[in-house]
């Protein structure tokens, strides 16, 4: 569907409009009664696949004090999709006449992308799987804005579950374009995914410094810096000082809890013994004298409840100023509200193809359980190699083969032949025998 404005990924803003609609939110929250005239007669549906506290009811709280309604699936189990109903005949149904808006939260990666797709409303990620919450990360970054009145270039520790959680992956694409310095600091077997450290480095030019989770205890020891030497080697040389990086202000600390819900075969949960837990004592450093310690929410122990008190305990404003920031999404998504800032146009574009096996290696990834319904598409990182993305999951694919899907010929991916091929034309195979059983025929080789 065209001409409808959805929020899929952190992408689809531009800086510009994230920070038009932090003032919005910071006028919303001056008193959020007095908005009720703004959204009156309209209706958003909370579809949620997964629970929630926050999110949906922040988002229904702004809704009602914009003066709409709402409408909520929050069980959906206790829906039609229960049933076996697909989601993108759920959203069709909810945008014809029963919602305005949609918000979304499901399991899958990319859920939220083909759910646009198929709405005639806009549609909201309220997070999919491991992928993307990119309202959690407005909600985040406002946080920031407010207490730090900044944003460009600021030192962030991203702790916890870095592989699965979808607040970090958000969080870290947007600081990364406010060209904020990224430290991971992941429990131990729970690193940032590759795909997201990919696509850090190649479309905002961002390489987080990844230290162990034992380093973060040496910045509680009494001194005015801390030398955080990254775990891997060749990470030193962005640094001119040989010891590593100096670090001497953070300026937040992003603590995540472990991702259980989403936890695969081959990820050692065992491993969650000696998980980081951040309290008065680790918090105590010079260089962590001004940071605020944030987190998402829910917790489990990664924060002790005697630091609730401290005033760099931010995770209750976080979620407090959910309300306005969700007000501002609401009514800018709804036509309520119309930004003035230009709109993100360095966002990859997406390239759909006609033909092929679905090469997305990732097997939550909605495309491997809407069949009905979802789109060949991708974004290319590069053509020499060639590398793609899934459009829905941004997992990178396992390409071996390309063929073009107007000769029905396939090359090896590296060839001469194979940087010819139209985007919309190529189609991505992991072997020969894929190419075969697809019935393209081999050339040049
Ligand atoms: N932070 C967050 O997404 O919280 P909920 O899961 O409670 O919505």
């Amino acid at each position: 569907m065209t001409g409808i404005r959805h929020l899929v990924s952190i992408d689809d803003l531009s800086l510009a409009e994230v920070m038009e609609l932090f003032q919005r939110a910071r006028e919303f929250g001056k008193d959020l009664r007095a908005w009720s005239h703004l959204c009156r007669g309209m209706i958003s549906a909370s579809l949620f696949y997964e629970p929630s506290t926050r999110t949906r009811l922040s988002f229904e709280s702004a809704m009602l004090r914009l003066g709409g309604g709402v409408i909520t699936a929050a069980e959906m189990k206790t829906s039609s999709a229960a049933k076996g109903e697909s989601l993108a005949d759920t959203v069709r149904v909810v945008g014809e006449g029963y919602a305005d808006l949609i918000v979304l939260r499901h399991t899958s990666e990319g859920a939220a992308r083909l759910a646009a797709e198929n709405s005639s409303v806009p549609v909201i990620n309220a997070g999919d799987g491991s992928h993307e919450h990119p309202t959690q990360t407005l909600c985040d970054l406002y946080t920031v804005w407010i207490e730090k009145e900044r944003l460009e270039g600021i030192d962030v520790v991203l702790a916890g579950d870095l592989k699965h959680s979808r607040t970090i992956h958000s969080f870290a694409y947007a600081l990364a374009r406010f060209g904020a310095n990224l430290i991971c600091i992941p429990h131990q077997g729970f690193e940032m995914p590759n795909y997201v450290l990919a696509r850090l480095k190649e479309e905002y030019g961002a390489q987080p410094l990844r230290v162990d989770a034992s380093r973060l205890g040496e910045m509680a020891a009494e001194s005015d810096a801390v030398y955080l030497t990254p775990q891997k080697p060749h990470q030193l040389s962005l640094f001119t000082d040989a010891r590593g990086l100096r670090v001497d202000r953070v300026d937040a600390v992003y603590m995540t809890r472990p991702q259980t819900e989403r936890h695969e075969v081959g990820d050692d949960k065992d491993s969650l013994e000696g998980y980081l837990t951040l309290g008065q004592e680790g918090m105590a450093s010079e260089p962590l004298r001004n940071a605020l310690l944030m987190h998402p929410l829910p917790r489990r122990d990664e924060i002790s409840q005697e630091f609730d008190k401290d005033p760099r305990a931010m995770y209750f404003k976080q979620a407090a100023r959910g309300v306005p920031v969700r007000m501002a999404i609401l009514s800018v998504l709804m036509g309520r509200l119309e930004l003035k800032a230009r709109a993100n146009e360095n966002k990859k574009r997406l390239v759909e193809v006609v033909a092929g096996p679905n090469p997305c290696p990732n097997p939550t990834c909605i495309s491997h359980t809407e069949l009905r319904h979802v789109k060949a598409n991708f974004t290319i990182s590069s053509r020499s190699p060639l590398r793609a993305a899934c459009g829905y999951c941004c997992r990178e694919l396992p390409i071996a083969f390309v063929g073009c899907s107007t000769t029905r010929n396939f090359h090896s991916r590296d060839s001469a032949a194979a940087k010819q091929i139209r985007p919309d034309h190529l189609v991505f195979f992991r072997d020969e025998q894929e190419a075969e059983s697809s019935g393209f025929v081999a050339t040049g080789r």
